[in-house]
């Protein structure tokens, strides 16, 4: 039986998804939660290898169909070996940077795969897990990748068009699921947007009995 909370961070590189994902298993850590930080593609051995292939810039022409399979097996890997088994225990919080809410914006909203078969293969891909919570760092795609000085991987290569459509892909999905997908300002200061961002989830985790 799942008894934890599984709170997701979404959105386009350069957003701030790290940087509040980090912040907020500091603080819960801080408040005695056992706290499971993780990421996706990854956070399994195979997850981690088969990020390698999928972040790689040398492999640019890779079938959309392709990637979304390669997301997808990492997703499995990933649910089957950690998330589940975190989600097991009692007061338990996985936060994941990433999951399947980026396959249906990318891979429908950017690669505009169709969007029926997306949601469909990832209800396989991650066996009906849902995250309690997704939280969207939302932020305007030139601020975001103006605030990425590292060397462009394969993805940040696809454009600004292809981000701007996962971007509304993104709050499209938010408006149809306001209470489970909430938007904040990426562009707030990050102590600020980590407060407003933790004030939620700590909400969300009095109202399961955790805290
Ligand atoms: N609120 C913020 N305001 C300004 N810069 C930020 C903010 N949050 C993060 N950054 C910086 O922006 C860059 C991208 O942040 P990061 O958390 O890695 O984003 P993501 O994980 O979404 O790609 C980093 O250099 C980070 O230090
Ligand atoms: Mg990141």
């Amino acid at each position: 039986m799942k008894r934890g909370v599984f709170v997701v961070f979404e959105e386009i590189e350069g957003s701030g998804k790290s940087t509040q994902a980090e912040l907020l298993a500091e603080a819960l850590k801080n408040r005695g939660v056992a706290v499971d930080l993780t990421r996706e593609p990854g956070g399994t051995e195979v997850g981690e290898r088969i990020r390698e292939i999928l972040l790689d810039p040398e492999l640019e022409e890779m079938h959309p169909r392709t990637e979304l399979l390669l997301y997808l097996a990492a997703r499995s890997e990933h649910v089957a070996k950690r998330i589940r088994r975190m989600l097991h225990r009692d007061k338990a919080v996985v936060i994941c940077d990433r999951f399947t809410l980026s396959t249906l914006s990318y891979q429908a909203g950017g690669r505009q795969l169709p969007g029926k078969d997306v949601a469909r293969l990832c209800k396989f891909g991650s066996a009906g897990l849902e995250p309690d919570l997704t939280i969207l760092v939302d932020l305007d795609v030139g601020q975001a990748f103006g605030r990425l000085d590292r060397e462009h991987d394969r993805l940040e290569q696809a454009g600004v068009e292809f981000h701007q459509r996962v971007r509304q892909a993104y709050l499209a999905f938010a408006r149809r699921s306001p209470a489970k997908i909430r938007v904040f300002d990426g562009a707030a200061e990050r102590m600020k947007l980590h407060e407003e961002i933790k004030q939620v989830v700590l909400d969300l985790l009095a109202s399961k009995r955790i805290l």
